[in-house]
């Protein structure tokens, strides 16, 4: 199977969390994309999506979701996403696409966290895919010269902002065999807005395409 193929398999495992859930929180990415053209067959079940980016709301507007404010959502039943890498322990990395804070607010307000993956996320140790770090804009040198102390090799993210205005570091070479400790290490610096580290708020339940099957 090709990584696409995989991609639609799992994102097509999702649906199955959905039946019956009146909002749906939406992530981001090429996983997410096909999950999306899939919920339009189920458009007229749901009330609606909150959406984690300008990208992903394009999306959804496009099949005739409506797109709600998070604000006067409330909670919101379950939330699917991707990843760019996840462990056993299903603490994720995220933010390839940049959409790593609406995400991460997202996660956190829903009540149950979907994530959909193909096997090439699962790693057994996080750190291999860059972990991005989302910075006020003014904050991103000395924001950069603090990842170093713990570690890693800022990278800016050059011409990019985020949908919130702000910039991104993706930082090489970290091995992190805390998730935990290195998430609130990471937020701790001043300046920082999110980091791409999910793993206070992890997946609920990863769906990983493998073969011609999806593990849960
Ligand atoms: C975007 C994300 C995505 O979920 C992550 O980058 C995975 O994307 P893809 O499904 O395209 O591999 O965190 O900010």
């Amino acid at each position: 199977m090709t990584q696409d193929e995989l991609k639609k398999q799992v994102a097509a495992a999702a649906i199955e969390y959905i039946k019956g859930v009146p909002i749906v929180g939406v992530g981001t990415g090429s996983t997410v994309n096909f999950f999306i053209e899939m919920l339009a067959d189920y458009k007229n079940d749901i009330e609606g999506a909150v959406s984690s980016s300008e990208a992903t709301t394009e999306r959804l507007k496009n099949i005739g979701i409506p797109v709600l404010e998070l604000n006067s959502a409330g909670d919101i039943e379950v939330y699917v996403d991707g990843a760019d890498e996840v462990d056993p322990r299903k603490k994720l990395i995220k933010g390839g696409g940049g959409a790593l804070t609406r995400e991460k607010i997202i996660a956190a307000a829903s009540k149950k966290f979907v994530c959909i993956v193909d096997e090439s996320k699962c790693v057994d140790v996080l750190g291999k895919f860059p972990l991005p770090v989302e910075v006020i804009p003014m904050a991103r040198s000395y924001v950069a010269r603090e990842m170093v102390k713990l570690g890693g090799q800022p990278v800016w993210r050059e011409d990019y902002y985020t949908d919130n205005g702000n910039e991104i570091l993706d930082v090489h070479n970290m091995e992190i065999t805390n998730p935990m400790e290195m998430e609130r290490l990471i937020n701790d610096i001043t300046g920082v807005v999110t980091n791409g580290l999910f793993a206070h708020r992890d997946a609920d339940i990863v769906l990983i395409g493998k073969g011609d099957k999806v593990e849960t």
